[in-house]
Parts: C-alpha cells; sequence; structure tokens
C-alpha cells in the first residue's frame, strides 16, 4: 500500500483539508467529554500564535518524556492515535489537555511537532509504542482516533486494536472513534483546491475490492509543479460490530452524527463513536 501522502507529503494533506472543520470536531468532542466525565473545559484562549519551539526536535524520538515532561497534573490527558498533522492535537491543548499524538508515519509527526507543544510519537495500531511516561498511570482520560484511522486497520487488527486502546484509556475515560461510508465506488474524479500558492488538484478513483473494503486511489497534483500517486485501503465495519468490540471492554457506545450534535445518526452513513 502506497500511502504516500502520510508518509511524504504531509504539507500536501494539510492543503487539501485546509478546509476540515477541525475546530467544530474538537468541540463536538470535548462536550461529549464534559458531559461523560462530568469534567469541565477551559475554552480556548486563542489561536495558538507560538509554534512548539521544538518544532524542528524531529530527532526527539528517542528524548525521556520526563526530560519535556507534561506538567499539569489535574490537566485531563488525551491521547490521540492517528492524530495526522496535529490539527486536534493543537485545538486540545488550546483547551488545557495534555496531549501526546501517535501517528503510523514519521513525515506526519514531524509535521505535527511543529504546531503545538504537544508530545508526538511514531507508532501504529494494533500496538502502540510505551506511553507510561506521560501520565501518572500511563491511561489517558480521552483517547481518540479521529478521521478514518480506524478504517485504515485491517479486520484482523481490530481486536488488539481495541485490547491497546482499552488499555490506555483511563477508568471512567472516553474513547472517541469515527468512520465515513463509502459509497461503494465512483468513476473517476477530479477534485480541486486553490490556494495562495496555487491549485492543489487530486484526481480519485475508488474500487470496492472486497466484502467491505475500497481501494481510494489518487494522482496528487501540486502548485509547484510536483506530482505522486496515492493509496489507502479503507474498511467499512458494522456499527454494530464496532459497538460490539466496545462492549466486550465494559465500554457503552452513543453513536452520533458527524461531530455535529444535530447531525443524525447514520444519515449519510458517517459515524461518530462515543464510548465511555
Ligand atoms: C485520514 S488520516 C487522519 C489524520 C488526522 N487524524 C486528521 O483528522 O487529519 C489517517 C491517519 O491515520 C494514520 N494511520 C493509519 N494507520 C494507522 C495505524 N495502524 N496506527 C496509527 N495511525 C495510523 C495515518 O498515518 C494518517 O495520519
Amino acid at each position: 500500500m502506497n500511502e504516500n501522502l502520510y508518509a511524504e507529503y504531509p504539507e500536501v494533506y494539510d492543503a487539501l483539508y485546509a478546509d476540515k472543520d477541525y475546530e467544530a470536531e474538537v468541540q463536538f468532542v470535548v462536550s461529549r467529554f464534559e458531559e461523560a466525565t462530568g469534567r469541565e473545559i477551559d475554552p480556548p484562549e486563542g489561536a495558538h500564535e507560538n509554534p512548539n519551539p521544538n518544532a524542528n526536535a524531529s530527532a526527539n524520538e528517542n528524548v525521556n518524556a520526563n526530560d519535556n515532561p507534561t506538567t499539569d497534573s489535574d490537566a485531563p490527558s488525551a491521547l490521540i492515535v492517528g492524530c495526522g498533522t496535529g490539527e486536534h492535537a493543537t485545538r486540545l491543548r488550546e483547551r488545557g489537555f495534555e496531549v501526546v499524538g501517535v501517528d503510523k508515519y514519521r513525515a506526519m509527526v514531524e509535521r505535527a511537532r511543529g504546531k503545538s507543544d504537544a508530545e508526538f510519537r511514531v507508532g501504529a495500531l494494533p500496538d502502540l509504542p510505551d506511553l507510561s511516561a506521560f501520565t501518572a498511570d500511563g491511561s489517558f482520560d480521552l483517547v481518540w482516533l479521529p478521521f478514518t484511522v480506524i478504517q485504515h486497520l485491517r479486520p484482523d487488527q481490530i481486536a488488539d486494536s481495541f485490547h491497546a486502546l482499552g488499555d490506555r484509556l483511563a477508568d471512567g475515560g472516553v474513547l472517541v472513534f469515527d468512520q465515513i461510508a463509502s459509497d461503494g465506488g465512483h468513476d473517476p474524479h477530479l477534485w480541486t483546491y486553490p490556494t495562495e500558492e496555487g491549485t492543489y488538484a487530486r484526481l480519485t478513483q475508488i474500487h470496492e475490492v472486497g466484502d467491505a473494503e475500497h481501494r481510494y486511489d489518487a494522482l496528487v497534483f501540486t502548485p509547484d509543479g510536483e506530482f505522486f500517486a496515492d493509496t489507502h485501503l479503507l474498511t467499512d465495519y458494522e456499527p454494530e460490530y464496532l459497538a460490539g468490540v466496545c462492549d466486550a471492554l465494559g465500554l457503552s457506545v452513543e453513536l452520533h452524527g458527524w461531530y455535529d450534535p444535530d447531525a443524525e445518526s447514520g444519515a449519510d452513513g458517517h459515524v461518530v463513536f462515543v464510548a465511555s
């Protein structure tokens, strides 16, 4: 699988998803977190103006977490798995969460490090790296897999992945994940993304390749004349199956529409799972 967008071009990922409403996604999750835990979360004080002073310290993979410790022991803690370029991490930091982001691809993690002082590690489900140094007991109040991360897992990875996630979830904590519905495939489609630097373009084709698996193929063009191929295999899981996996972990699940308290769950096939 050639996941070039994640592996090599995280800055292009950000350009393609510049209009994604990260703020609404974070606010939705924080509201669910407040409801489930009874904790009150401070609103953000404003835009994150000072990026991480260690932004270029990409080699800090092996830095002991205690060298750059999380500081406020009363602060809620969040683990973001499949954190990508760090947009959710930045916004949770602005709301006072201590945040650790994990992503399969080093390039995504390095880009995320330039945006906030959250901690980031490279790691991939079904395993997770050792995160025990970041919180008192190694668990997190919020564990979130934003934007189809679950669908990047193959069916034989689901059980082990949820065990790993459950192990990192604090008692009384909240686990959030989501999935989008594929419409079963489509003819090639050209998407364009005008930006100040010029227009990015993505020519996509979706194929059904298995019972519930879809291959998302794309050719991506950047304004500076580069282009590359990018492929992702995503699985559509039955919501009842994923709810059952959570149930086996002792978590009860609410199904929501797409990161909007007013969106009806299942209306467009996009689902956000909130388990606690
Ligand atoms: C669609 S992107 C979402 C990124 C980010 N959460 C966002 O909303 O912009 C999916 C992310 O999941 C990561 N990912 C894919 N498989 C993973 C795995 N097995 N473990 C951890 N991260 C994974 C990818 O590298 C990518 O950053």
